[in-house]
């Protein structure tokens, strides 16, 4: 790493809340972030819901700045809620549209991790559920040191959603500094990015 190195990371929140506490982790991120990294954060909310015939037609506009914003980025950051012990359906939304990209930059061997807040379990279920996502888009997900937010605990959060907790802001900084070694650490060859989703790759022997 020199002094010029700077790493492009997406953040992405799967609550669409005002005061959400996983768009507040992200603008955390933002403030404690490593001094190479730069965290932009994208915007799911004008994502339509995946539709094999609206993408026939051309990707809506929301779904073309989504895939830019993931092919400009050398790491993507998800904050997830955790909703009937998953994630989102927003935010699954978000990466089966961006899934659907196969192009250098895409999901296809990125970097990512997962963070989150929420109730008692700190969305540690939505994470494990956000994982195997990924792992199926070929996202390269580390998964530890991990940030798992007991939201509702005191002093945690305040009204608007930004983090307070000191400790907290420890454990997202630690996570950080871990993101950035994980993301300098990976290669992403070329020959990664030529692979299709299982669909597209099984045929029936015989047949063209
Ligand atoms: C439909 C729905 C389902 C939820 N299910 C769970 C759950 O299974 N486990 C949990 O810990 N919290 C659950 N919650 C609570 C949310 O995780 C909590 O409200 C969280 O703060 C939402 O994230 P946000 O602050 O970023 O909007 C649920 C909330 C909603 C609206």
């Amino acid at each position: 790493m020199n002094s010029e190195t700077r790493l492009r990371v997406l953040g992405i929140s799967g609550s669409l809340r005002r005061a959400s506490f996983n768009s507040g982790l992200l603008r955390a991120a933002q403030e404690l972030a490593p001094d190479i990294m730069e965290i932009t954060i994208f915007d799911i909310r004008e994502l339509p819901l995946y539709n094999g015939d609206v993408e026939a037609q051309g990707d809506p506009p929301s779904v073309i700045a989504l895939k830019s914003a993931m092919r400009g980025a050398d790491a993507v950051l998800f904050a997830t809620p955790e909703y009937n012990l998953g994630t989102s359906g927003v935010l699954k939304n978000a990466v089966d549209w961006a899934s659907r990209d196969r192009e250098e930059g895409s999901l296809m061997g990125k970097p990512a991790t997962i963070i989150g807040a929420g109730g008692r379990a700190g969305t540690a279920r939505a994470q494990m559920q956000l994982q195997l996502t990924l792992a199926e888009t070929g996202s390269l997900v580390m998964v530890k040191p991990g940030v798992q937010v007991q939201a509702f605990a005191p002093q945690q959060f305040d009204s608007e959603g930004n983090l307070l907790d000191e400790t907290t802001k420890e454990l997202l900084r630690g996570h950080l500094d871990e993101f950035m070694k994980w993301t300098l650490r990976l290669v992403r060859p070329g020959e990664f990015v030529g692979h299709a989703c299982e669909m597209d790759v099984v045929r029936i022997p015989g047949q063209q």
